[in-house]
């Protein structure tokens, strides 16, 4: 019992590291934003399969993983200003902090090009589905060139 209430408390110190954030510290900031761009390639590439032909085309598959990307898109972003979440090693580039207005313009629209996909797959037609998720597909590499090492 006693030893339960050390590790209680010692979680909760830790969780209270960066009050106000949902971070304890730089490191889990970096591995939070890693998570979600994990969780944001999946339901990606399952899409890219289905508008490729690679895996039969699924209506309701396709309307599941746009509304996944919709909110996963407005993930990782605030977790690249959390203070010493630059000094972190990482891909992130150091570029982003000397750019941030511009990362955050790209940010933003990957963010309404989700939003654009989500309301195609709703059509649950995927002629009307594959030119928005083309759209979409182009801020990977647009952003990465500049701010993702390899
Ligand atoms: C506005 C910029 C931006 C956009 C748009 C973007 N990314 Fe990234 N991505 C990054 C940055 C920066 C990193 C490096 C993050 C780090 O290491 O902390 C990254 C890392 C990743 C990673 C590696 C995560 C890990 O485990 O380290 C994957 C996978 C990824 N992105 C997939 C994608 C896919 C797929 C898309 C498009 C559907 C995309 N990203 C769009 C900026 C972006």
């Amino acid at each position: 019992m006693k030893n339960l209430f050390i590790l209680l408390s010692l979680g909760l110190s830790s969780a209270c590291a960066m009050a106000g954030s949902a971070f304890t510290d730089a490191e889990d900031a970096v591995t939070y934003r890693q998570h979600s761009f994990q969780l944001i390639r999946h339901n990606f590439v399952d899409l890219g399969d289905m508008m490729r032909g690679k895996v039969p085309f699924d209506a309701k598959r396709a309307e599941k993983r746009a509304d996944a990307l919709a909110s996963l898109t407005t993930l990782p972003w605030e977790a690249f200003e959390v203070p010493g979440a630059d000094k972190v090693k990482s891909e992130a580039k150091a570029d982003i902090w000397k750019n941030l207005q511009d990362f955050q313009q790209k940010a933003q629209q990957f963010q309404t090009d989700a939003l654009a996909l989500q309301t195609a797959a709703k059509s649950g037609d995927q002629a009307t589905i594959k030119p928005a998720f083309g759209n979409f597909a182009k801020n990977c590499k647009a952003c990465h060139d500049q701010y993702k090492a390899d």
